[in-house]
């Protein structure tokens, strides 16, 4: 009898699975339907009332290129899978404001009931930041092509990273924008746009000298919560947010969103999506992952936010893979199976280190090279691609260059942001995948995934070395790993 049940128990479960939607795995390498990477940086997801699809619409890079990519856009019905739709806004050759050598900056779109059409906004100017404008494009269909219409400077004023926010209860559009880095500026701008939405008309509040960037606003039924990150350039840092009852303020002083020096697990802030579901609310936090070495290769942090409205508290929380439906607003964090570094086998170099913030009291460090490796055994896998979350510190703290206070423990004088580790199950040296590891901060241990193959059975083993980042062989230290169940 309870065989039977058992088995009834788990075919329930295998149909749920497969009807479920794609997990959303932060940090990853995101693929769309057709295998090439997701390529949509710094940008915004508008829900299209049409379709009733989702399109996100971000910053093209390619290998080799800084800007000159255009704007690219991609569909979705449940913002884990994603069709590429091509690209929406493309660089003009000789043109005044879109030729490839311009900047083309965080764009965001939104449907103009007036004209009929989407509209397209942001950061226009030229490759060294001197026009500091917003570009405006009009398409009549939600992909593109997007027609460039005018680049602007708004009120009068300079306008560098550039957000959209629509508030749910009037339908009404604001232009949020940070104006620039000189002494005169370094505020951020809530602007309303006009009822056709082709032009600002009015300001409605500025965050003073606060000296931010990358804003975006989460609306609640009872509060705005303006999200925003510090300038360290392609650097993350610890997103603040401020909150009001109104757009107009007063806005209360700003707060930290995560813990404190993991620099919003590492991303940037930038845009913020509400989804109302039959069964929940819920917002999510869409901030990028920098990778300033290779920024075409830049990667995307999306996490639920958690709201307390009585604390009139943001937070934002993190997970390694979990489920959202879009339907139900529901997000179900998966669970996965810890091998912590105790249990590890260090080669060469490596050993494990006393570390008080390390599990069990140590963390494993020397991992360099080929012969320098640590190995993680009995590992039970399921024969279908799996993701694993490497839990790791790295200690290649940010700084400013040579500035004092800056950190003594850079290579060569160069802030690096990421090691790098090669990854190799069950010993197959012909399968290395390549491990990315963004600095974290002495003492803070964050996680990042890789989708691997481990056999069906609990005789897996995972061996981790150091590879080349351009200055020196190594990877970053280990704590432990997380096997998490095959999709589907
Ligand atoms: C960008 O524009 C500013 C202001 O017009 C100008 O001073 C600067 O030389 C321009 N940069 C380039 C690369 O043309
Ligand atoms: C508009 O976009 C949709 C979705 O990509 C596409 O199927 C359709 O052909 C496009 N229409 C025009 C007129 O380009
Ligand atoms: C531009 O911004 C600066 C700083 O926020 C402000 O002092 C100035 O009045 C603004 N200029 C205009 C024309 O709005
Ligand atoms: C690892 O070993 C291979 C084969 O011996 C060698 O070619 C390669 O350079 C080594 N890589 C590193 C990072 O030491
Ligand atoms: C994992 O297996 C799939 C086929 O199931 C294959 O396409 C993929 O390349 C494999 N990945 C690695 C890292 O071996």
């Amino acid at each position: 009898m309870i065989g039977f049940q058992n088995i009834g128990l788990i075919a329930i479960v295998a149909i749920a699975a497969t009807v479920q939607a794609k997990w959303i795995v932060p940090g990853a390498r995101w693929t769309d339907t057709d295998g090439g990477l997701v390529n949509a940086h710094a940008g915004g997801v508008i829900l299209d009332q049409t379709t009733g699809r989702f399109f996100w619409f971000g910053e093209y890079k390619v290998e080799g290129q800084v800007e000159g990519g255009g704007v690219s856009v991609y569909s979705s019905d449940d913002l884990a899978t994603w069709k590429n739709e091509g690209i929406a806004l493309s660089p003009i050759e000789g043109h005044p404001y879109i030729a490839p050598e311009h900047i083309i900056q965080r764009p965001k779109v939104l449907y103009s009931k007036n004209t009929g059409k989407y509209h397209m906004w942001w950061h226009a100017d030229n490759s060294t930041y001197g026009w500091l404008l917003q570009g405006f494009a009009q398409s009549d269909n939600i992909t593109g092509p997007y027609k460039f219409l005018d680049a602007t400077t708004p009120l009068g004023n300079w306008s560098q990273d550039f957000g959209l926010f629509t508030d749910y209860k009037d339908g009404k559009a604001y232009g949020l924008y940070s104006n620039g880095d000189r002494k005169e500026g370094r505020d951020v701008y809530l602007t309303s746009y006009n009822d056709d939405i082709t032009a600002l008309d009015q300001v409605v509040h500025r965050f003073d000298k606060y000296d931010l960037e990358a804003p975006t606003i989460i609306q609640t039924e009872k509060s705005y919560f303006a999200l925003m990150s510090h300038k360290t350039g392609y650097r993350p840092n610890n997103v603040v947010a401020f909150r009001a009852d109104s757009l107009k303020g007063p806005w209360s002083q700003p707060f930290t969103v995560s813990p404190l020096n993991t620099r919003t697990y590492n991303s940037q802030s930038g845009f913020s999506l509400r989804i109302e579901g039959t069964k929940k609310t819920t917002y999510l936090y869409l901030g990028d992952q920098w990778d300033s070495n290779s920024l075409w290769e830049s990667r995307y942090i999306w996490l639920p936010v958690e709201i307390d409205e009585n604390k009139k508290d943001l937070k934002i929380e993190w997970y390694d893979v979990y489920d959202l439906n879009v339907k139900t607003g529901e997000v179900t964090p998966i669970k996965g199976q810890a091998y912590y570094g105790k249990n590890a086998v260090t080669n060469g170099d490596a050993f494990k280190q006393e570390a008080t913030f390390g599990s069990d009291g140590i963390i494993l460090t020397g991992i360099t090279g080929n012969d320098s490796t640590v190995t993680f055994s009995n590992i039970e896998g399921a024969g279908k691609p799996q993701w694993v979350s490497f839990y790791y510190q790295n200690t290649d703290d940010m700084g400013f260059g040579d500035q004092p206070g800056g950190s003594p423990d850079r290579f060569g004088g160069k802030w690096q942001l990421r090691r790098i580790s090669s990854v190799i199950v069950n010993g197959d040296a012909k399968n290395v995948e390549t491990l990315f590891q963004r600095d974290t901060n002495k003492g803070i241990i964050l996680s990042t995934p890789l989708l691997l193959n481990l056999t069906k059975g609990s005789k897996n083993t995972i061996t981790v070395g150091g590879l080349w980042n351009g200055f020196e062989t190594k990877g970053a230290d280990l704590d432990h790993l997380v096997v998490y169940p095959p999709e589907g």
